[in-house]
């Protein structure tokens, strides 16, 4: 039976917060969407509108590779005058670009506005939620490499080879299934992750600059040095999981863009914000999807590559908390104004799921790890509501005492 992530959700949040010497009792809110009922309805009636309620779990479906996918996007506009009422042409034409920017979109079939404008009497703005239906690929959670303005990770192109592959041996006993649409499907999961695990590792190289030029201290940069060697980890357990399930010759990294990735960005707003949501909400949110895979798998050597990685995870963001508190004793009043501005945002950066989600359960797939997509999209939800903003939040709360 697969543990819900509620659970997992609350013990990640317990074990960041004892590491970084919080205490439950000093917790704060953090409101998102939810905690604002009675939106202001005044776009387009033409669109189907569903104000913002509880969130529900969808379950820990299977995903289903023929379904289209689903992805959630907010976007804002300048509401300083008052929300334009007929502004649902801009919405869409915005949700697109920026899911664009997210993901590798190939066609969007149905776009649906799902919230708003969002009523927030401190935000100037007016934000509306957006549900995007279609056929799109959207990475892995981790650390992502972006470099200047660019909103798409960078990931290297895959080729022909071995030498990004861990030991075979690790893999005796692999479960390989019968069916080779399913094999097909594995393959192409692991060889993804493997590109975005390959990625992470220049994602920490550049950490590394930004910490070092902004005079931080030798245990923080010790421990990115040692998620940088997790990352190289990880990708050669994916690109070896990939090989091992076969279907096709083994692949490896080839070159990856860096240039931009070190001349731009090193300055404490940029990396804090990269520390805040690439590192303690998508390296969160990572740790909770591997470990929610490795409760439903029943491969137990698939199942040990998604603990190694969820334990992995959880330290790079436990690092990226760290992060945020040395700089919040080191520059508190640049820093606060840098976590107060994310803490207005986040909720930009983490979708919420929709009620009707319901991607047909491929117990199949789940059973060899794989999530589904809807499902984690609420996991990435549920990790900014639940973990990263009530916890940045307390430390803000906490003033000096850091
Ligand atoms: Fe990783
Ligand atoms: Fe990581």
């Amino acid at each position: 039976m697969t543990m819900q992530s509620p659970n997992l959700t609350q013990s990640f949040k317990a074990a960041i917060m004892v590491a970084l010497g919080l205490t439950a009792s000093t917790l704060v809110g953090a409101g998102g969407c939810a905690d604002r009922a009675g939106h202001a309805l005044c776009v387009d009636t033409e669109v189907d509108y569903a104000t913002c309620g509880d969130l529900p779990d969808p379950g820990p479906e299977g995903p289903d590779p023929n379904d289209l996918d689903v992805r959630f996007v907010e976007v804002c506009f300048d509401g300083s005058e008052g929300c334009d009422p007929c502004a649902a042409e801009a919405i869409t034409g915005a949700a697109v670009e920026r899911l664009n920017g997210q993901c590798e979109v190939v066609d969007i079939q149905h776009v649906t506005l799902t919230c708003g404008p969002d009523p927030d009497p401190t935000v100037e703005d007016c934000c509306y939620k957006v549900r995007l239906e279609g056929d799109f690929s959207c990475g892995v959670e981790g650390r992502p490499l972006l470099a200047g303005a660019e909103l798409t990770p960078r990931v290297a192109a895959l080729q022909t080879g071995d030498a990004w592959l861990a030991g075979t041996d690790r893999f005796e006993g692999l479960r390989r299934p019968q069916d080779p649409n399913t094999v097909e499907v594995l393959r192409t999961y692991w060889l993804r992750r493997a590109s975005y695990e390959h990625a992470s590792v220049a994602a920490f190289a550049r950490v590394s600059l930004q910490l070092l030029s902004l005079g931080a201290p030798a245990g923080l940069l010790r421990a990115t040095q040692e998620a940088m060697a997790d990352e190289v980890r990880h990708a050669r357990l994916s690109f070896g999981l990939a090989a091992s399930y076969g279907g096709a010759p083994p692949s490896e990294a080839g070159p990856l863009r860096i240039d931009g990735g070190v001349t731009t960005g090193m300055e404490l707003q940029t990396a804090l914000r990269e520390a805040i949501f690439d590192g303690a909400l998508g390296e969160g949110a990572a740790t909770i999807e591997a470990l929610e895979a490795a409760r439903s798998c029943d491969d137990p050597v698939v199942r040990d590559v998604f603990l190694r990685i969820a334990q992995d995870e959880q330290r790079h963001a436990l690092l990226a908390y760290q992060t945020v508190k040395w700089a919040l004793v080191a520059h508190p009043r640049r820093a606060r104004e840098v976590v107060r501005d994310c803490l207005r945002e986040g909720h930009l950066r983490a979708t919420p799921p929709a009620a009707e989600l319901g991607a047909a359960e491929d117990d199949a797939l789940r059973r060899h790890g794989l999530v589904a997509s809807n499902r984690r999209a609420w996991i990435r939800h549920e990790s900014w509501s639940g973990v990263v903003a009530p916890i940045l939040a307390t430390m803000l709360a906490s003033g000096l005492r850091y």
